[in-house]
C-alpha cells in the first residue's frame, strides 16, 4: 500500500476538553506521522466553505455553527494507506456506533459534537489538506 496524506481535524469538543494530545497519541499509535499541524478557530463562513458538500443536509446550520465556537486543531497525518487507516483510528460518525478502542467510542459526545475530521477519499484529502495548508507548511 502506498504512503498517503490526510486531512485531520480535532473539533471544538474535544479542543475544549483539553483532549489533542489522547487524540494524537491514538494517531501516532496506530502508525500515522503528524508531518503538520497548526490550532486556529474558523469563521461559520469558513466552516461552511470546508464542509460545502453538506450544504444541503438539515444538519449544516448546527455544523458549522459547532465547527466555529471553538478552536480546532487542523493536521496531516502520513503512512502507509493514511485516509483508511485514520478512519479506522476515528470510529464512525456517531459515537453509539463506533467500534471500542476509537477516538469517536472513547471521547465523542454525540454524532454531531464528534471530536474528530478525517478526509474520505484520495482526491477530498488533497482538497483539504490544500485548503487548511501551504506548500511550505508541509515538510517531507
Ligand atoms: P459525514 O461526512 O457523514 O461523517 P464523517 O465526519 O464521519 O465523515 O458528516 C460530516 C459531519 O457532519 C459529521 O462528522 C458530523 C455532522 N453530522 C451531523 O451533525 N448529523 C448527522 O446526521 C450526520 C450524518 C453528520
Amino acid at each position: 500500500m502506498a504512503t498517503e496524506r490526510t486531512l485531520s481535524i480535532i473539533k471544538p469538543d474535544a479542543t475544549k476538553r483539553n483532549l489533542t494530545g489522547k487524540i494524537n497519541a491514538k494517531f501516532e499509535d496506530a502508525g500515522l506521522r503528524i508531518v503538520a499541524q497548526k490550532r486556529i478557530k474558523l469563521t461559520q463562513e469558513q466552516a461552511g466553505e470546508f464542509y460545502a458538500v453538506h450544504k444541503e443536509r438539515p444538519f449544516f446550520g448546527e455544523l458549522t455553527e459547532f465547527m466555529a465556537s471553538g478552536p480546532v486543531v487542523v493536521q496531516v497525518l502520513e503512512g502507509e494507506g493514511a485516509i483508511a487507516k485514520n478512519r479506522e483510528v476515528m470510529g464512525a460518525t456517531n459515537p453509539a456506533d463506533a467500534a471500542p478502542g476509537t477516538i469517536r467510542a472513547e471521547f465523542a459526545e454525540s454524532v454531531g459534537e464528534n471530536s474528530v475530521h478525517g478526509s474520505d477519499a484520495p482526491e477530498t484529502a488533497k482538497e483539504e489538506i490544500s485548503f487548511f495548508f501551504s506548500g511550505l507548511e508541509l515538510v517531507g
